[in-house]
């Protein structure tokens, strides 16, 4: 028997969902060609200390979604407050992501942003089924921090959380 979500439910679930407070993240990897993928995730957490493993969220029917699955490393960019153009531009469709010219390669030599507020690189630990998307668990192989202020995603606006505004710019 299928069941189906309720149109209602599906605005309740979406719409509950949009106020929870998200980091914005500009996740990316390379594949054996060497052509550099990114998307802009917030599905983006912490997962287990011992191993050192944390989760990002791809959607099955995103255009990276293959790279991703099939990927051996990716690196998680935590977009820091001024960077609400960038999460923008690595969520547009079609358009590619990375001839702005603003990465370089970082930890593990994967696409990174210098003036992201933190990086977590990893080595693909798992990658799980999560109904309309897939779990890419990663194991933390190095890590990047800096004072910048992170950019928040919440009521489907870019925002930042003044108490961690220890930047002047950036
Ligand atoms: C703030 C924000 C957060 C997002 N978070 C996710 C996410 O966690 N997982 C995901 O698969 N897509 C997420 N997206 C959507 C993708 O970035 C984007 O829609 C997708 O890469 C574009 O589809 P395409 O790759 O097929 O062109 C997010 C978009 C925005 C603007």
């Amino acid at each position: 028997m299928t069941t189906t979500t309720s149109t209602l439910d599906r605005q309740a679930f979406t719409g509950t969902m949009a106020r929870v407070p998200a980091p914005v993240t500009v996740t990316t990897t390379v594949d054996g060609t060497g052509r550099q993928w990114g998307f802009t995730a917030s599905a983006f957490t912490s997962l287990s200390l011992e191993p050192p493993l944390i989760l990002v969220c791809v959607d099955r029917a995103a255009s990276v979604h293959c790279a991703f699955a099939s990927a051996e490393h990716f690196l998680v960019n935590v977009l820091a407050k001024h960077q609400a153009d960038v999460a923008a531009r690595f969520a547009a469709r079609g358009a590619d992501r990375f001839t702005a010219g603003d990465t370089e390669p970082c930890e593990l030599g994967l696409p990174g942003l210098p003036d992201a507020a933190l990086r977590v690189a990893c080595r693909v630990h798992e990658v799980l089924d999560g109904g309309d998307h897939s779990i890419l668990v990663g194991h933390v192989e190095a890590t990047y921090t800096s004072a910048r202020t992170p950019l928040l995603y919440c009521d489907r606006t870019f925002d930042y959380p003044a108490r961690l505004d220890r930047v002047e710019h950036g």
